[in-house]
């Protein structure tokens, strides 16, 4: 073996054990008591737990968008995900118009393949689905990409007629519908209405896209889904009504998975009333109270599926184009190196437990999204392991992050608990406040289909 982590707590969504774990070739082989081989580099772990490298299935990369490009670029971005923990990435390649899904993800990997410092996968950012260019969904899952997002907002989002569209394929093809919802409508004529009462200011970026607006947009998208009995996957989600609507789906037998994000656990739409307000401007929007209880509930009772970032950092000047007007803000927060810390922060609080943590984090987004070799720590996986200390106290600040971005939503948030080295495929990535990666070592990952589960 090259690598055996000793004496450590292994986590797994159903047990917390201690083991050893032996690495060869990237994998793991081995995993039991007293393991030995002289020839192996030995990292004793003893009062850490083990925990495997978390998979963020949403953030967005020097991404075009809000008049700019996200402030992370792939390495930046990445090197700071190995940094909290999480060692697989989901990106968006966003498709152009006229373009084969193939060459969306061939036209993305070639930006991001020599900078990836963690293992990457894409979900495609459907816009045009005319002529045959539907039936190229299908040749992106068989090149290992079974995802794919449709917004129902923003200058590129798609028609409810084309989103029908893409479920149906969608189903037939292996992949699985990931959906922005919020009714883009609404919030066009709430935000014109608004700026033509003088009301500019960040507190009516929540006020045009309130909790209603979203949860009205997931009832519409999970009842297309059922009529179609298909799966849907609703990112982000942020707010009680679509939390009741993805519980009463579950309930009913449909496979409808639900998103969410550290930053709707635990800002509400109060930070809309801070100075600093436009630098909490993402959709959909922080949003009251009653939501955020209502998602912290659906995590504990397993109808919150996966924690993701929306990682989608922008520079101070950037957020300040909308000091006078909030429709200039570029939309999105930073968070990709913040994920995992803060939820092993909540277990180590006791307010979830580790083991579930585990499960939203790595598990359950290995499986919805077929990444087959990841997500857990079981004989024949990648090695993407975690060294947590639960006794280490951390600050979140700019400073000690590791991202491009130069400020950050979470600047000043105390985490209990910290996780002190990455593994990645057995490499040590990060170490103790230190990126010890490389530039251009993270692979693609070629996902399997997605597996329909129907009513
Ligand atoms: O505000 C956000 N969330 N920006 C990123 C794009 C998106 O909607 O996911
Ligand atoms: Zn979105
Ligand atoms: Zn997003």
């Amino acid at each position: 073996m090259g690598l055996i982590i000793k004496n450590g707590t292994i986590v797994t969504p159903t047990q917390t054990y201690k083991a050893d774990i032996g690495v060869e070739n990237e994998k793991i082989v081995a995993i039991g008591e007293n393991l030995c081989d002289n020839n192996a580099k030995t990292v004793d772990a003893s009062g850490k737990l083990v925990l495997p490298g978390a998979i963020d299935a949403h953030t967005h990369l020097e991404m075009p968008f809000g008049g700019t490009i996200s402030a992370d670029d792939y390495f930046a971005g990445t090197r700071a995900a190995v940094c909290g923990g999480t060692t697989t990435v989901f990106d968006f390649a966003l498709q152009d118009f006229d373009e084969s899904m193939v060459d969306t993800i061939k036209r993305r990997d070639a930006l991001c393949a020599p900078k990836a410092a963690s293992d990457y996968a894409f979900h495609i950012g459907v816009k045009d689905v005319h002529g045959d260019l539907i039936n190229t969904m299908k040749d992106a899952v068989d090149y290992g990409v079974s995802s794919f997002k449709v917004f129902m907002v923003y200058d590129f989002g798609v028609t409810d007629g084309v989103f029908y569209q893409v479920l149906e394929k969608a189903k037939s093809c292996g992949a699985l519908i990931g959906v922005h919802a919020e009714n883009n409508d609404m919030v066009n004529m709430l935000c014109k209405k608004f700026i033509s009462e003088g009301k500019t200011d960040a507190w009516y970026h929540y006020a045009s896209r309130p909790e209603w607006v979203e949860g009205e947009a997931d009832e519409r998208a999970i009842q297309w889904a059922k009529s179609l009995n298909t799966s849907l996957y609703i990112v982000h989600l942020a707010n009680k009504q679509g939390v009741e609507a993805v519980t009463k789906a579950k309930q009913e037998g449909y496979a409808i998975y639900a998103e969410t994000c550290p930053q709707y656990l635990e800002f509400t739409s109060d930070v809309y009333k801070r100075d600093d307000a436009r630098n909490f401007v993402c959709s959909p929007p922080m949003k009251g109270k009653e939501s955020q209880d209502a998602l912290w509930a659906a995590i504990k009772r397993g109808d919150i599926d996966t924690i993701a970032t929306d990682h989608c950092p922008f520079q101070q000047h950037e957020k300040d184009w909308g000091k006078d007007d909030f429709t200039k803000i570029p939309n999105g927060c930073a968070g990709i190196e913040n994920m995992y810390p803060y939820m092993l922060g909540k277990a180590n609080d006791g307010v979830i437990s580790f083991n579930k943590v585990v499960e939203i984090c790595c598990a359950n987004p290995a499986s919805i999204f077929g990444c087959t070799s990841k997500g857990s720590l079981d004989i024949g996986k990648d090695a993407d392991i975690v060294l947590y200390d639960k006794d280490k106290n951390f600050t979140i600040s700019v400073d000690n992050m590791h991202s491009d971005y130069d400020h950050t939503i979470w600047e000043g948030k105390a985490i209990h608990g910290y996780p002190v080295q990455t593994y990645l495929r057995g490499h040590l990535v990060y170490d103790n406040g230190e990126f010890v990666g490389e530039k251009g070592m993270g692979k693609f990952i070629k996902r399997a289909p997605h597996r329909h589960k129907t009513k």
